[in-house]
This record gives structure tokens, C-alpha cells and sequence, in this order.
């Protein structure tokens, strides 16, 4: 790692955000987000708006991100992008802009894997995890705990095995009448209330994850909760929200304890838009002050999908001088 100087542009569009970051050798000069609000009203993102919104935001957002680092085009030494996961008509925005950058000012193109970037979110600001050290992954669409052995050296442990922790309180969110995504609004209403309502946690493999059940016991719980009180989500939303994040948490807490117990890992490490989740994030602190781990949380701006992280992980990727090829394709289930 002797270079430096190296001026790396990172495009996000995986999803609903489009992002934009500059990366100086390795550290965050910029990281602009273009949110879509359009999809609130439908209780989750509708994949044709969300490409068209990347079209319509991801030249401003890339000229905000340049403008607010101080560089100008033709100082980037590479062009960074998401290739997957993510919604294919999502990712072909991001991917065939990168495509043309780097084809226009001659510069590599690195590919990026979404969910190893949300790992490597934690090499934004030290102090940096030691290696091998154990993530917990957990996004809107993915749930993964990451044994991470180096910058480019992942393995998946265990991940879901149907729907995504952060599909657990969207879903619910939207049974609850709240808008999309509801992840932050339960946590801030959880705060209010108490978790008196317990629902069961998930018997699957070892170091695998399950939601979707939860899910179905939460909608049952309600509808005949409702059956007896026509009003009882308005008078109990508080302890509703507090109780399923109480199980969410748990459920999530107790995983990556067994896997740092079973990899013999003292070094553990959240990531992902759920990990800006209050109660999960002092959970996770908790969990390592007790067993003496350390733990590793990012900041909030880094936990939600940004272009930051993808900075990250394509700076990395750079050192090594694995570009990509201008044949590359989005991939909507690309791997770790
Ligand atoms: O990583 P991310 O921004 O996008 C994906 O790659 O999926 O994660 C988005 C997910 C959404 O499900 C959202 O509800 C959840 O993260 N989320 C939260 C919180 N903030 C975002 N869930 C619980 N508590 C929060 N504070
Ligand atoms: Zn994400």
C-alpha cells in the first residue's frame, strides 16, 4: 500500500438510494445520497420507479460528490460501482454510468460486491477492526454474519434463510400502517413503549436465520388482538413496536454470540441499514462488554446504503489492481 494520491469515484444504485462518494487513499472526501421518497406511498420500493429515479438523480448526485471533495474529473484514478446485489433495473443505472466514466477519461473500472462494502463500511474511520473479526450483516435485503479474514477475504457463516431482518420490520410496519421503511420509525416509537408482548424465535441452523414466521405470528397476534379491541394497535403501537424489535434484537444477538463462540472470534462487527437500530446497537455492546469481544459499530452515515462504502471496498480492490472489464454485467444475486 505505497501509493497515494489515488482519487477513486464510487457510484451506489442497488436499491432505492443513489449515491455518489469521492475517496482519497482510502478516507471518505464526500458521500451524497439522493433518497427516493416516491416508494413511502407504496409501502416498498416499486423497482421501475426506483431505476427511473437513479436516471434522473445520478448525474446531479455525481457532480454534488465531485464538487463537494474538490476534484474534478480527471484527477479520478477509477471509477467504483456496485455490481450486485441489489434490483437489476436499480444496478444497470449505476453500472453502465461507471461504464461510460471510465471509458470517457480512460481509468479502471472496479466492481463491488454491495454486501462485502457494508462490511468494509467499517475502514471509513478507526479505529479499524482486527482481522479475522466476525460481522453481522443486516440490511433490507440480506442477513448474513461474514467471517472476515481480510480486506478481500470473505465468507459467509450463516444468513437467512427467507426474509431479511430488515424485511422483518418493514413488514411489519406496513401491518402497523407505517410508512416505508419502518425499521426507523419502530425504533424511535420502541423507545416510548415496553416490550410486554412476546412472540416465539425462529428453530433453524446453527448460524441461520429465520423472519418469516415471526411475521406470520405478528399478523395473527394482531388480527385477533383486534377482534376483541377495534383500537388496540392505535392504544398499543408503542409496546407493539417495542416488542417486535425486542425479538428482532434477540434473535440477531444471539446468533452472532454462538458464531464468535464457535470460531473462537473475540472481535465482532455490525453492518448494514439495521445496525443503525438503537436497541440492536447497544445490545451489540452489551454482548461484547459481557464476554469481553470487542465490538465494532459504524457510524450512522455509513450503516444505510451510500456510495461511502463502496469507496471503501473498490480503494482495496484497486491496491490489488482487480479492474473490471467493460463486459461486466449487473448481477442481481451476486455472491460474497
Ligand atoms: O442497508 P440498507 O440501507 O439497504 C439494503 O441494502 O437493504 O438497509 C435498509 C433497511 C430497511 O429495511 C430499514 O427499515 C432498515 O434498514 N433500517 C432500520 C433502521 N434504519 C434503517 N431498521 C431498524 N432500525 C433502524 N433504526
Ligand atoms: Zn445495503
Amino acid at each position: 500500500m505505497t501509493q497515494s494520491n489515488i482519487f477513486i469515484l464510487a457510484i451506489e444504485s442497488s436499491c432505492d438510494d443513489t449515491s455518489a462518494a469521492v475517496i482519497k487513499d482510502g478516507t471518505v472526501l464526500s458521500n451524497c445520497i439522493a433518497n427516493q421518497d416516491v416508494h413511502a406511498q407504496y409501502g416498498g420500493v416499486v423497482p421501475e420507479l426506483a431505476s427511473r429515479m437513479h436516471d434522473k438523480n445520478i448525474v446531479p448526485v455525481v457532480n454534488a460528490a465531485l464538487s463537494k471533495a474538490g476534484v474534478k474529473k480527471e484527477q479520478l484514478n477509477a471509477v467504483a460501482v456496485t455490481r450486485g446485489p441489489g434490483l437489476l433495473g436499480s444496478l444497470i443505472v449505476g453500472v453502465n454510468f461507471a461504464k461510460s466514466l471510465s471509458l470517457g477519461l480512460q481509468i479502471p473500472l472496479v466492481e463491488v460486491n454491495h454486501m462485502e462494502a457494508h462490511v468494509m463500511a467499517h475502514f471509513a474511520e478507526q479505529p479499524y477492526p482486527e482481522f479475522p473479526f466476525l460481522c453481522l450483516t443486516v440490511s433490507g435485503g440480506h442477513t448474513q454474519i461474514v467471517k472476515v479474514s481480510d480486506y478481500n477475504n470473505m465468507e459467509v457463516l450463516g444468513s437467512t434463510i427467507d426474509d431479511a431482518a430488515g424485511e422483518a420490520f418493514d413488514k411489519t410496519g406496513k401491518m402497523l400502517g407505517l410508512p416505508y421503511p419502518a425499521g426507523p420509525v419502530i425504533d424511535k416509537k420502541a423507545r416510548e413503549g415496553d416490550a410486554l408482548f412476546s412472540f416465539p424465535e425462529p428453530q433453524v441452523g446453527e448460524l441461520d436465520f429465520s423472519f418469516s414466521g415471526l411475521k406470520t405470528s405478528i399478523l395473527y397476534f394482531v388480527k385477533k388482538q383486534l377482534k376483541a379491541d377495534a383500537s388496540f394497535v392505535e392504544s398499543n403501537l408503542n409496546n407493539i413496536c417495542a416488542s417486535v424489535q425486542n425479538t428482532i434484537v434477540s434473535i440477531l444477538i444471539k446468533k452472532i454470540a454462538i458464531a464468535a463462540e464457535k470460531y473462537n472470534i473475540q472481535s465482532i462487527a455490525l453492518a448494514g441499514g439495521v445496525s443503525a437500530n438503537s436497541q440492536l446497537r447497544e445490545a451489540f455492546t452489551e454482548l461484547g462488554k459481557t464476554r469481553r469481544w470487542k465490538t465494532y459499530i459504524p457510524q450512522f452515515q455509513y450503516c444505510t446504503d451510500n456510495a461511502g462504502m463502496i469507496g471503501i471496498s473498490g480503494y482495496y480492490h484497486y491496491l490489488n489492481e482487480k479492474y473490471a472489464d467493460q463486459s461486466i454485467e449487473p448481477d442481481p444475486r451476486l455472491k460474497i
